[in-house]
């Protein structure tokens, strides 16, 4: 399993923590939520998680082996609301070309989103992408998996009145 952007990593956290027998892999930039997660993994002593502090997308390019992900997530990433920064989400078409190859075949894409049209956006770029089929059937969210526990950013979009949407995409070769 691998995450991009877990934030401060207490979802990632309790995920390793619940599911012991699979190897979880985060990506995160920013410097507090990593210390947070290798902290919080070590004082419940878990020895599935291993941490990458870079940008996602050298991380993927440079130490990710081909067909070696079974689960890829990436939870309430940076909506980027104003038009002209559209271009600054990471859920384009060259990632999702790029995430491809990555993906054992039959494994999947889950994202999750409070922002009503950044999850247009998402269910836009992931149904035209090649290789990838949507496990709910075309153009439907998928209810939230008991396995995702709510993250941090999550409650904060509850708080400010947001709903929630989850994608979760199968590559289909
Ligand atoms: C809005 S926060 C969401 C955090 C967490 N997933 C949650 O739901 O609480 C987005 C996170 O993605 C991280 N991020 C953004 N771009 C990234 C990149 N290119 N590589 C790794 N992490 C990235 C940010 O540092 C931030 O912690």
């Amino acid at each position: 399993m691998l995450e991009i952007g877990f934030g401060m990593g207490d979802s990632l956290v309790e995920m390793a923590g619940t599911e012991e027998d699979k190897n979880f892999v985060g990506i995160e930039v920013h410097p507090p939520g990593v210390g947070c997660l290798i902290n919080n993994a070590g004082k419940q002593d878990l020895q599935n998680i291993k941490v990458y502090m870079a940008d996602a997308n050298d991380v993927l390019e440079d130490c990710i082996a081909d067909a070696s992900i079974d689960r890829f997530q990436l939870f309430f990433p940076d909506p980027w609301h104003k038009k002209r920064h559209h271009k600054r989400r990471i859920v384009q078409p060259a990632f999702l070309d790029s995430l491809l190859p990555k993906l054992k075949s039959g494994g999947v894409v889950h994202m999750a989103t409070d922002w009503e049209p950044y999850a247009e956006h998402m269910m836009e770029v992931m149904s035209a992408a090649e290789g990838y089929e949507n496990a709910a059937g075309a153009d439907n969210y998928s209810p939230q998996p008991e396995h995702r526990p709510d993250t941090k950013f999550q409650r904060r979009g509850e708080k400010l009145g947001h709903g929630v949407w989850d994608l979760i995409f199968k590559r289909t070769a």
